[in-house]
């Protein structure tokens, strides 16, 4: 059953974790250090959220209600799993939330001002089906978000991280069903816009804070999440989902980003990162 905007805004809610006692949970099982590297990428892309709706508002997107008012309630939701991330990072005596995000934004002043601009202008250049490219790109940023989520909560080997994971995982859903329906829809009834998404993800596409992150980080991640049989198959899941959006069939983007990033990656486990990937 779709998720209609009126139902989601009364499903919106700050994850709780507050039974999972964050601050404690670690004190006697540290969580290990590819499991925290990946946290901090999570934690830094889910509070970069606001950045992402800011460029979504400067372009037709933010013409169409329901689209806004969902925004409103994802970025608040997405603001929350940063949080909830950055408890565990604090457990740990590591630097989170607020003080991270901004030494982020120092770094990035100069990307994140033109960043507007850039979206605002295709968005004049392109017309509405621009909201097209952007819904589809939010389906695939929330598969993917949520695949990475399933695959630290299998290899984080803790079982509160796991149980938060999955809360957060759930949350994410909810999104899944909102971006992915809008894709649909708009990709099924403009066959221009099914050109552009196709053009725009086959050449622009890459992993969700793939833009943010260092490369490394990037690799890292990608490496240690989707790496050997169970990340390849979460990997050609995901491109099976972006095979059935109308027009989208046999991008392999998932499978492809999923290949380049392990096959470049030279971090702390380059002995088991697999060589021979399917693409
Ligand atoms: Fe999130
Ligand atoms: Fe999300």
């Amino acid at each position: 059953m779709q998720l209609t905007i009126d139902k989601y805004t009364k499903m919106v809610a700050p994850i709780d974790v507050r039974d999972l006692d964050l601050p404690n949970a670690f004190l006697t099982q540290r969580l290990e250090d590819d499991v925290l590297r990946c946290l901090r990428y999570m934690h830094d892309i889910e509070l970069h959220t606001i950045c992402y709706l800011r460029d979504l508002l400067v372009t037709s997107a933010h013409r169409d209600p329901e689209i806004t008012t969902f925004l409103t309630f994802w970025s608040f939701e997405e603001y929350w799993h940063g949080e909830a991330i950055a408890e565990v990072l604090r457990a740990h005596g590591e630097p989170a939330g607020a003080t991270r995000v901004k030494e982020l934004r120092r770094t990035r002043r100069v990307a994140e001002a033109t960043k507007p601009f850039v979206h605002g202008l295709a968005s004049m250049v392109v017309g509405p089906s621009m909201t097209a490219v952007h819904m589809t790109w939010g389906a695939i940023n929330e598969w993917t978000t949520q695949a990475g989520y399933a695959m630290l909560a299998q290899r984080c080997d803790h079982p509160v991280l796991a149980e938060m994971l999955r809360r957060i995982m759930r949350q994410e859903g909810r999104h899944i069903d909102f971006y992915a329906a809008q894709a649909t829809k708009r990709l099924a009834e403009d066959r221009r816009a099914q050109w552009l998404t196709r053009r725009a993800l086959t050449r622009f596409w890459a992993p969700v804070g793939s833009d943010v992150m260092p490369e490394e980080e990037v690799r890292h991640l990608i490496s240690f999440l989707f790496d050997g049989d169970d990340g390849s198959a979460m990997a050609a899941r995901i491109d099976r989902r972006i095979d059935n959006l109308p027009g989208l069939g046999g991008l392999g983007l998932v499978g492809k980003a999923r290949a380049s990033a392990i096959r470049t990656y030279e971090g702390c486990r380059p002995a088991t990162v697999s060589e021979t990937v399917s693409v």
